[in-house]
């Protein structure tokens, strides 16, 4: 097994490092039958990611086995954002040559093993499963009895399996899904996605048989202006694609910048 470093995993201000917190301990006291769980929004860029990558990295932290499995294999990130890099390798990898390293999308279009995709990371209970190629239609893969073989196998060797899943709102694979997952966790930027959205998601997840674990209120905004950018320094968290992304081939229904 490949052993990944994410290099620029940010440290997080005090108040959004306790309220993961209490998420870990809230998910801690489900019970054991919940293990793969899905986070989910209805829309882009209410922070499925970065709630999955800190809920994850805090569970490992804790010592519990855990793996983070990025499933929005139209815009995965985090090999984007963490400056990853393979250990014994001298640098990070470039982006000309992710293409060469297996991740979520290789396994479930190909039919290598899994301990290919699965990266060990510096946090000795935290495996990671990274998607390094972007694709423009997954639901096929998404949908597949092999996605559902990788959950379960997944399930089996670790505690907790967190699904980095797409937007519900804007295609149908996060309802897919949902459907092999024990339960989700509804992120909600608050002050920004509608209650009619919310609505609609909570019905998906129901459609799906997937239980609603809980809602994150994420990117509330609190304290000094401009305090958690400070935190961030260059990284400048909250507005990675302000304005100008795209989902796949479809336009969203709103940009950040409104
Ligand atoms: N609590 C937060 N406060 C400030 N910015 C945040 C917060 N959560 C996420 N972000 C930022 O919002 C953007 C979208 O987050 P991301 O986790 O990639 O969303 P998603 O996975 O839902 O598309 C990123 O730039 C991320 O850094
Ligand atoms: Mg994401």
């Amino acid at each position: 097994m490949q052993e990944l470093c994410l290099n620029n995993m940010p440290q997080l201000p005090y108040a959004m490092e306790e309220a993961i917190n209490r998420l870990r301990v809230n998910v801690n006291f489900l019970g054991n039958n919940i293990r793969k769980i899905m986070l989910v929004s209805a829309m882009i860029n209410e922070g499925k990611s970065t709630v999955s990558m800190h809920l994850w990295r805090q569970m490992a932290e804790s010592g519990i086995r855990s793996v983070l499995l990025d499933a929005d294999l139209r815009k995965s990130v985090i090999s984007d954002q963490y400056d990853i890099q393979i250990k014994g390798s001298k640098s990070v990898v470039k982006h000309s040559d992710r293409k060469n390293l297996f991740g979520t999308s290789h396994y479930l279009s190909g039919d290598g093993p899994l301990e290919e995709v699965i990266y060990k990371t510096q946090f000795a209970s935290g495996d990671i499963i990274p998607n390094f190629n972007n694709i423009i239609n997954p639901s096929l893969l998404l949908e597949s009895d092999r996605f559902k073989d990788m959950l379960d196998q997944l399930a089996d060797q670790y505690r907790f399996v967190f699904v980095d899943a797409p937007p519900l709102n804007l295609v149908s694979d996060g309802e897919r899904l949902g459907h092999y997952c024990d339960g989700a966790i509804l992120i909600v930027h608050a002050g920004v996605t509608s209650k009619r959205l919310i609505r609609n998601c909570i019905g998906q997840l129901e459609r799906a048989g997937c239980p609603l674990l809980g809602i994150v209120l994420n990117r509330v905004e609190g304290g000094r202006p401009g305090y958690y950018n400070k935190h961030y320094g260059k990284y400048y968290y909250g507005k990675y694609y302000y304005g100008k992304y795209y989902y796949g081939n479809e336009v969203p229904y709103y940009s950040e910048k409104k």
